[in-house]
């Protein structure tokens, strides 16, 4: 199995002040230590985070990215730019952008293809909601998102699928350990059958309220390949606990 990834997912937080407090204690004490680690502050903070961890192993993605390379797009970012500026991952099809921006699956799938092409490793989210798992539904709901975005593309080495069910974000619920990885082996299973995709490289987060202290049972789960962290991976103790969880 390949290495573990812990990717921070710090959505519309900090100042430049809070970045460089954050980022300096993460880049002193992160170490390469078999895991891999990413951050992904906001757009406006990204050249800043390049910087500061530029001699460190942890990387920079975005939370988001334009389907297109360059054009009249205004307020768009393009992941040409992104990759351009030293950015190596994005966050693509974020249940908040889905249901505060409507993202639909199909432009899920646009924004892929655009970030496979300029070269950025994508995080693809998925995850239900506690209506659709209540009524049965969570693996039809979620075999539909990674179809939707990954059955039209040209090739995906190295694939990364967050699965945050959407009753665990931010709510401190967390999916208990045998919950995560029933969904995760049933996510490596849907993309075995998705031409294109290499499944026996393809890692899959767990993501929705991880904490120092839920992380290493999670990661303890055969098919949980890692974690995307968001309001723990502003808290430098925390966000370290979580990596360093997923190191031994
Ligand atoms: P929380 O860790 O704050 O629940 O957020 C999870 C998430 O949405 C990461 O992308």
């Amino acid at each position: 199995m390949s290495q573990l990834l812990v990717v921070g997912n710090w959505k519309m937080n900090g100042s430049e002040a809070t970045v460089a407090a954050l980022l300096g204690e993460l880049a002193l004490a992160v170490q390469t230590s078999g895991v891999d680690v990413a951050v992904c502050p906001a757009y406006v903070h990204l050249g800043q985070a390049v910087k500061v961890v530029a001699s460190s192993p942890i990387a920079v993605g975005a939370q988001d990215c334009s389907h297109r390379a360059t054009g009249a797009y205004t307020g768009e970012v393009s992941p040409v730019m992104l990759f351009d500026m030293g950015c190596r991952w994005v966050i693509l099809g974020h249940s908040e952008r889905r249901q505060y921006h409507g993202e639909s699956d199909a432009l899920v799938a646009a924004k892929l293809a655009a970030a496979i092409e300029a070269g950025l490793s994508p995080i693809v989210c998925v995850g239900e909601t506690r209506e659709q798992r209540e009524s049965g539904d969570a693996e039809s709901v979620v075999a539909a998102q990674l179809l939707g975005a990954l059955k039209a593309q040209a090739g995906i080495d190295s694939l990364v699928v967050a699965y945050e069910p959407v009753w665990a974000i931010g709510t401190g619920l967390t999916a208990s350990p045998q919950q995560a990885q029933a969904m995760h082996a049933h996510i490596k299973l849907v993309l075995e059958g998705i031409a294109g995709v290499d499944a026996a490289t393809a890692r899959v987060l767990y993501g929705g309220s991880v904490k120092a202290d839920n992380a290493r049972e999670l990661f303890a789960e055969e098919d949980i390949d890692g974690a995307l962290v968001g309001g723990a991976s502003l808290v430098a103790s925390e966000f370290l606990s979580i990596v360093g969880a997923a190191s031994i």
